[in-house]
């Protein structure tokens, strides 16, 4: 826990004097959209691993509801910003825009036609967005799942309460769940 802060802290200290007129090479911001999206998932799924040992699946639903925008945006900076998108979302905050659509539909191909998803970068003038496919694993089934099977009834109506319009039940594991983004806004 305390190494992942100090990666933290020195990621936005890199970030922050970042002086370089036109930006950084693609490596630069391959390589930090990596760490950085490494650093999210590792906190979030930490944060939900303990929410669900020290209270249940029901309670860390509440948790994420709570917390999880909190936590995915934790590492943002003045020039950074992180967001966890999808196509069949349940929070609505985390739609996919017209940019991010494009790559979506791309990564959806490529899993259709047995491709490896690889993170991509797309340049736009005073911007460079790094994109990073989420992937469903098996412990994500139990809130992310088939309802009534992988998701218990009572957890179902759980959720459905919270997030009326929730879409994200129903996927099967080594499904396209989500995409880190992650905007570095150039100076
Ligand atoms: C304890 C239940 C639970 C588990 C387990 C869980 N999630 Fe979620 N997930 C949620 C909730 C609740 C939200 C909505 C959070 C919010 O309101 O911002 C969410 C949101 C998301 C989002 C953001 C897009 C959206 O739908 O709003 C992604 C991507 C995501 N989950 C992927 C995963 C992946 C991948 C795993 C497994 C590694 C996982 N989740 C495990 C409950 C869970």
């Amino acid at each position: 826990m305390k190494n992942r802060f100090i990666i933290a802290w020195l990621l936005v200290i890199l970030v922050a004097c970042h002086s370089e007129p036109k930006g950084w090479t693609d490596s630069y911001y391959l390589k930090t959209g990596d760490s950085l999206s490494a650093l999210a998932f590792q906190t979030i799924r930490g944060a939900l691993q303990t929410a669900i040992a020290d209270s249940g699946v029901e309670k860390a639903i509440r948790f994420c509801q709570l917390n999880a925008l909190t936590l995915t945006h934790q590492l943002n900076t003045d020039s950074i910003k992180i967001e966890r998108l999808a196509e069949r979302y349940r929070n609505s905050q985390n739609h996919l825009t017209d940019e991010s659509k494009a790559v979506w539909d791309n990564y959806k191909s490529k899993l259709a036609a047995g491709d490896s998803l690889q993170p991509v970068l797309v340049h736009t003038a005073n911007r460079v967005d790094y994109y990073k496919p989420i992937l469903l694993q098996p412990m994500c089934l139990t809130c992310h799942g088939q309802p009534n099977s992988n998701i218990p009834a009572s957890l179902v109506a759980t959720i459905d309460s919270l997030y009326p319009n929730d879409l994200a039940k129903g996927f099967s594991v080594g499904e396209l769940r989500g995409l880190w983004q992650i905007r570095f806004q150039l100076p």
